[in-house]
């Protein structure tokens, strides 16, 4: 299959994992381009439940390749545990996982900045998983950021961690009442992860590119969702990289003609963790069912997502963004019990009806949606394995999507495992 970027069209937990892992056999590398450990790709295969962070889910799969690029940022604790973990549960991690030497590194500052400054926010918090990432990216861009490839430049790592914490330092104890961290123990913990890393790190931009020259088919494993882009999303309640399609160039170092298809993710009905403008939010007895019945519970965080209906608005401009060729629609099953099913359609706003996705969120949270209804299919969908066995109120429904946001629906997950999936030629 031609180079593919599989990336969620809402907040996230979209159900990138599943679909990644159904698909991974027709590749021979998987890269992760952005995010970091406040990811949670949940693969369930024979029953067992995998949540990956950091590795991209191809690990999975005996004989596939994978890269975590220089977009993503590491924190060497947690892909360590990820590697421990995985291996104990017999699954082979070695020469088939890249780390890029250009990944910026978390460290534990990032994490206490990141918690500190959502405590300080109070009521306006972002509600973000707590793991530093904000932080690393802001440190990234304000060149003050450590890289993989410092770790093993001892003298040299030490002055940018001795340099990075006089600042930080400051923050904590004067701004935040906070403690101060010792540049000393950070040193000796993260060169001892540097260590046991150093097996898998390598220049990747050099092999991805020579691997797509060589006719290698790659899969580009996007994390969070569009609606959380910096760049794309409901800023500033978004996190601090490009989940797009638009992300990966930058976050492998591969050419955007490298990329041939866009698979966008969606969820039957609509999810959100942590803060932030949600229209089609249900505050009520139907969210907290859906969330019931479709465990919708972070996969890093465990916090209760907000649920509520799909909502077509903001997904066209995912669709829009990502230039997205077809969608992989999960979690149907999970509205098999809804008398009725609300599609938003369009949003309502002071001055009428709005033609696009707002960018101001002044004007995002004063939007009303606009529904149209449909009868819902009462029945259970979780055995079916073929698009004519679907009720018909259900094909009716994904018609209804595939109309709103002008993309088929070429996949239908019903059900958390590898089989419970129905492809629509
Ligand atoms: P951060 O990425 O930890 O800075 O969090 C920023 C926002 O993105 C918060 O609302 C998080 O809940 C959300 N977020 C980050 N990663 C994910 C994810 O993988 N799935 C869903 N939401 C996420």
């Amino acid at each position: 299959m031609a180079n593919t970027c599989v990336v969620g069209l809402q907040w996230g937990d979209e159900g990138k994992g599943k679909i990644i892992d159904v698909l991974v056999k027709d590749f021979d590398i998987v890269a992760r381009y952005q995010g970091g450990s406040n990811a949670g790709h949940t693969v369930v295969v024979n029953g067992e439940v995998f949540i990956l962070h950091l590795i991209p889910s191809g690990i999975l799969h005996a004989g596939k390749e994978c890269v975590i690029g220089n977009g993503v940022v590491v924190d060497p604790a947690q892909l360590l545990k990820e590697i421990d973990e995985l291996r104990a549960r017999g699954v082979t991690v070695g020469d088939n996982l890249r780390v890029s030497d250009r990944a910026h590194v978390v460290l534990p500052y990032h994490k206490q900045l990141d918690q500190m400054a959502e405590g300080r926010k109070g009521g306006g918090k972002l509600g973000t998983t707590g793991r530093g990432i904000g932080p690393c990216y802001a440190d990234k861009m304000a060149r003050n950021g450590i890289r993989i490839a410092d770790l093993y430049h001892k003298e040299h790592f030490k002055e940018l961690l001795k340099t990075n914490l006089e600042e930080k330092n400051y923050l904590f104890t004067n701004l935040y009442g906070g403690q101060a961290l010792s540049w000393e123990s950070i040193f000796d913990e993260y060169c001892g992860y540097a260590e046991r890393l150093k097996p898998f790190v390598c220049e990747t931009v050099e092999y991805l590119n020579s691997a797509v020259a060589a006719g290698k088919r790659v899969l580009f494993e996007g994390a969070q969702g569009s609606l959380l882009d910096v760049d794309f999303g409901t800023y500033p309640f978004v996190t601090s990289s490009n989940g797009t399609a638009c992300g990966v160039p930058s976050g492998v170092g591969v050419s955007p003609k490298a990329l041939k298809r866009v698979l966008g993710v969606l969820k039957a009905y609509t999810t959100r963790v942590g803060s932030g403008p949600f229209p089609t939010e249900l505050d009520n007895e139907t969210g907290e069912h859906m969330r019931q019945r479709g465990k919708e519970f972070g996969a890093t965080t465990g916090r209760p997502r907000r649920c509520g209906w799909f909502d077509a608005m903001a997904v066209r401009q995912s669709v829009m963004v990502n230039g997205v060729d077809d969608i992989a629609l999960t979690k149907l099953d999970v509205l098999d019990d809804q008398p009725t099913l609300k599609l938003c359609v369009a949003y309502k706003c002071e001055n009428g009806q709005l033609k696009a996705f707002p960018s101001a969120l002044a004007t995002l949270v004063k939007c009303e949606p606009v529904y149209v209804e449909m009868p819902g299919w009462m029945k259970d969908t979780s055995g079916v394995q073929t698009y004519r066995d679907l009720p018909a109120k259900a094909r009716a429904y994904i018609r209804a999507i595939e109309e709103q946001i002008n993309v088929p629906v070429k996949m239908i997950s019903v059900g958390r495992d590898r089989a419970q999936i129905v492809t629509k030629r």
